[in-house]
C-alpha cells in the first residue's frame, strides 16, 4: 500500500552558511527518513526553502550593508549549495520572499480573520529612544519572565524555547548599544490562541508516540495559550492584506507567522512546477495522507503549536468559530502527524555559535571529508534524542573503524575476490546452514531497520544495518574463501552469499550513504541511477525582482533503490573496486583541520 507522505523540513534562515549543528536538526534526519519512505514504495513530498522574512535577515543584511533581499538572495545560493552538497533530496526547496508564498500567507491569514481567529489589539512596542526608530523583538535583550535565563531575546528564549514578547523581558536593553528601550503603544493582529485551547488539547492529547522530548514541551505549551502577535512594526516581511495595513510602510506580517505557512505554499508551488497545479491535494486535502515535522528543539513551539493553531483556524475548526465562518480556501488541510524534534548538536557542552568562532561550516566539511561520512555520523551519533558533543575525535574513530574498516573492507574484499577468481558474480551450489543463516539475517533486517526508521529512530536503524555488515565479516573469517583455491565450487558459494549480503546492506545503509551506495550499486555490477540526489536549478518564475534563482528539486521517481532483498545476478561482470572510504589521520581527531582547529581550554 502506497501512502502520500510529506516530509516538513525545517526553514534555514538566508542569514549565513549553515553549520553542521543546523543540518543535524533538520537536515539529515528528513532526508534519510525521505529516502527510506521512497523505497519502501511511499509517495514522498519532501519540501522546504529559505526563511527570508524578518529581523534575521534585516539584521544580516545591516551587518553587510547590502539589502534584505540581496543579502537573501546571497545566503540562499550558498544555503542551497550546501544542502544539495549533502545531497539532501528535496522535492522543492525554494524561499519565502516568492510572490506565491506572499499569497498562500495572505489567504490564510484571510481565512483566520473570516473565522474570527485573528484580532487587532494595541500593544506596546520597544523603540530606542537615541533614534527614535523602532527596535524589533530580536533587538532587545533581557532576563527570560518563563526560566530567568539571562541573554533571552525579544522573540524567544533560547534556553527554555517559549515564545516572548520584549515588553515582557526583565531588564530589558537594546542589543545595538546597550540603552534600556522605551516602550510606546503600536496596533498588532494577535493570533487569538486561547480560543484553540480545547481543539488543541484534544489533538494532542492523541499524539502519545511522538518522542519524549518533544512529548514533555508540547504538554507545557498547552498550559501557555496566550494571544499572540501576528504582525510587527518592520518594513521587510508579507504584507497585511485588509484595508488600512496594506499600505502602512511599518506593517508586516510576524516572520514566524509566514515561515510555517511555508510547508503549504511550497507544496502549492511544487505542484504548479509539477504541471499539476491541484496535485498538492493529495498530501493536504487527504486524511490518509501522513504528515513529518523535522527541526532542531528551538522550533518545537511553531511547530506543535502556532502551526496546527494556524491550520485548525484555516479549516473553520478551533473552539469558537464566528456564525458565517468556515472551511478556507483551501479546503481542509491536514494536521502534522508527527513533529520529529532534535536535541542540538554541541561543541565542548556549548551551542555551536558563529559569534564565537565556535562553528564547523557545512562547506568546509563537504570539501574536505565528502558528504557521506557527516551523514553517517550524524545518523549513529547525533544528538537524536539529547544534546550530544561533536569531537573530531568521535568523527575519525566512526569514520575509520565503521565506515572504512567494517563496511568499506567487505565490499573491497568480497568484490576484489570474486573479481579475480571468477571476474563476475560466482554461481552458488549447495548452501551450508551458516551461508542461509546469514541470508536471513540480512533478509529480517529489512523489516527491523524498516520499523526503526518510519519512526524516525535512526541510530537504532543504523546500528541494525551495521549488525548485518559485522556478521558478514565474521562469515568471511570463518568461511576462509581465500584458503578455498581447491575447492572452487564451495569458494564461489561463499562469495556469492557474501555478495547478496553486501548488496542487502547496501541497500540498507542507502538512506544514510546515498553517494557511497551508488558507488556500490555500481561495482557490483548495476548500471542506471540507484539513489537519486538533488540538483540545484535555476528558475526566473518565482516573482522576486525578476532575478534568476537557485532552488532544490530532483527526480526521485526513477530511482532503483527499494526497501527489500534484490536478488544479486550470477554473471554479471565485475570489475576490480576502488576503496570506498579513504582512511582518516587520527591525529585530526588530535588537532581538528586547520580550519576549525581544537581549542584546548
Ligand atoms: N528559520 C527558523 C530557524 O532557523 C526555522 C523556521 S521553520 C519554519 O530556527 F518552517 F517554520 F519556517
Ligand atoms: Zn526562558
Amino acid at each position: 500500500m502506497s501512502t502520500p507522505v510529506l516530509t516538513a523540513v525545517a526553514w534555514p534562515y538566508a542569514n549565513g552558511p549553515r553549520h553542521i549543528g543546523h543540518v543535524s536538526g533538520f537536515g539529515v534526519p528528513s532526508d534519510v527518513f525521505s529516502r527510506y519512505q521512497r523505497m519502501a514504495g511511499n509517495r514522498v513530498l519532501m519540501v522546504s526553502g529559505t526563511d527570508e522574512h524578518g529581523t534575521p535577515i534585516t539584521v544580516q543584511a545591516d551587518k553587510e550593508n547590502s539589502t534584505p533581499q540581496l543579502t537573501a538572495d546571497k545566503y540562499t545560493r550558498q544555503i542551497g549549495t550546501d544542502l544539495q552538497g549533502l545531497g539532501l533530496s528535496y522535492d522543492l526547496f525554494t524561499r519565502t520572499t516568492t510572490g506565491n508564498h506572499a499569497e498562500v500567507t495572505q489567504q490564510i491569514f484571510l481565512a483566520l480573520h473570516r473565522n474570527g481567529y485573528v484580532v487587532p489589539k494595541t500593544t506596546r512596542g520597544a523603540i530606542s529612544p537615541s533614534t527614535g526608530r523602532t527596535l524589533p523583538d530580536r533587538y532587545v535583550e533581557g532576563t527570560c519572565p518563563i526560566c530567568g535565563y539571562d541573554g533571552a531575546r525579544g522573540d524567544q528564549c533560547d534556553n527554555c524555547g517559549n515564545q516572548l514578547d520584549a515588553a515582557e523581558l526583565i531588564n530589558p536593553k537594546s542589543r545595538i548599544n546597550g540603552e534600556t528601550p522605551k516602550f510606546v503603544e503600536t496596533e498588532h493582529y494577535f493570533l487569538d490562541l486561547p480560543a484553540f485551547t480545547k481543539t488543541l488539547g484534544d489533538w494532542l492529547g492523541t499524539k502519545t508516540d511522538w518522542r519524549p522530548n518533544v512529548l514533555n514541551f508540547t504538554k507545557n505549551l498547552i498550559d501557555d495559550m496566550r494571544p499572540r502577535p501576528i504582525t510587527r512594526d518592520l518594513d521587510w516581511g508579507v504584507k497585511i492584506p485588509l484595508d488600512g495595513w496594506r499600505d502602512q510602510p511599518l506593517k508586516r506580517f510576524y516572520v514566524w507567522f509566514d515561515a510555517v505557512i511555508g510547508y503549504f505554499s511550497a507544496s502549492v508551488e511544487w505542484a504548479r512546477r509539477s504541471g499539476n497545479p491541484d496535485a498538492w491535494q493529495e498530501w493536504w486535502n487527504n486524511a490518509d495522507a501522513r504528515s513529518y515535522y523535522f527541526m532542531g528543539k528551538d522550533n518545537i513551539t511553531f511547530h506543535a503549536q502556532i502551526w496546527p493553531a494556524l491550520l485548525f483556524g484555516h479549516n473553520g475548526e478551533g473552539d469558537s468559530v464566528l456564525p458565517g465562518g468556515g472551511v478556507g480556501k483551501y479546503g481542509k488541510l491536514h494536521l502534522p502527524d508527527e513533529i520529529v524534534s532534535s536535541e542540538f548538536l554541541t561543541m565542548s557542552g556549548s551551542k555551536f555559535s558563529t559569534s564565537r568562532g565556535r562553528v564547523i561550516y557545512v562547506e568546509d566539511f563537504l570539501r574536505d571529508f565528502g558528504p557521506d561520512t557527516l551523514r553517517y555520523f550524524i545518523s549513529v551519533a547525533g544528538p537524536e534524542t539529547q544534546d550530544t558533543d561533536f569531537t573530531w575525535d568521535e568523527f575519525v574513530r566512526r569514520t575509520n573503524f565503521e565506515l572504512a574498516n567494517e563496511w568499506g573492507n567487505l565490499v573491497n574484499r568480497s568484490i576484489s575476490m570474486a573479481h579475480k577468481n571468477v571476474g563476475a558474480i560466482p554461481r552458488p551450489e549447495a548452501p551450508t546452514a551458516a551461508d542461509e543463516e546469514l541470508k536471513a539475517l540480512s533478509r529480517k533486517a529489512f523489516d527491523t531497520a524498516g520499523a526503526h526508521l518510519a519512526r524516525s529512530r535512526f541510530k537504532l536503524a543504523a546500528a541494525e544495518a551495521m549488525k548485518v555488515v559485522t556478521a558478514a565479516n565474521k562469515y568471511l573469517s570463518d568461511q576462509e574463501p581465500w584458503k578455498l583455491k581447491d575447492d572452487p565450487t564451495r569458494r564461489d558459494t561463499v562469495l556469492h552469499t557474501a555478495l547478496q549480503v553486501v548488496s542487502d546492506a547496501n541497500t540498507l545503509l542507502t538512506p544514510f550513504l546515498p553517494h557511497s551506495a551508488q558507488k556500490v550499486h555500481e561495482a557490483l555490477g548495476g548500471t542506471g541511477v540507484w539513489a537519486a540526489q538533488p540538483e540545484l536549478k535555476e528558475v526566473d518564475d518565482l516573482d522576486i525582482d525578476g532575478r534568476v534563482n537557485p532552488i532544490l528539486t530532483g527526480d526521485y521517481a526513477s530511482e532503483q533503490a527499494k526497501w527489500e532483498s534484490k536478488p544479486i545476478e550470477v554473471g554479471t561482470p565485475l570489475q576490480k573496486p576502488s576503496p570506498l572510504f579513504t582512511k582518516l589521520d587520527p591525529a585530526l581527531g588530535e588537532t581538528g583541520p586547520e580550519w576549525a582547529p581544537i581549542i584546548k581550554e
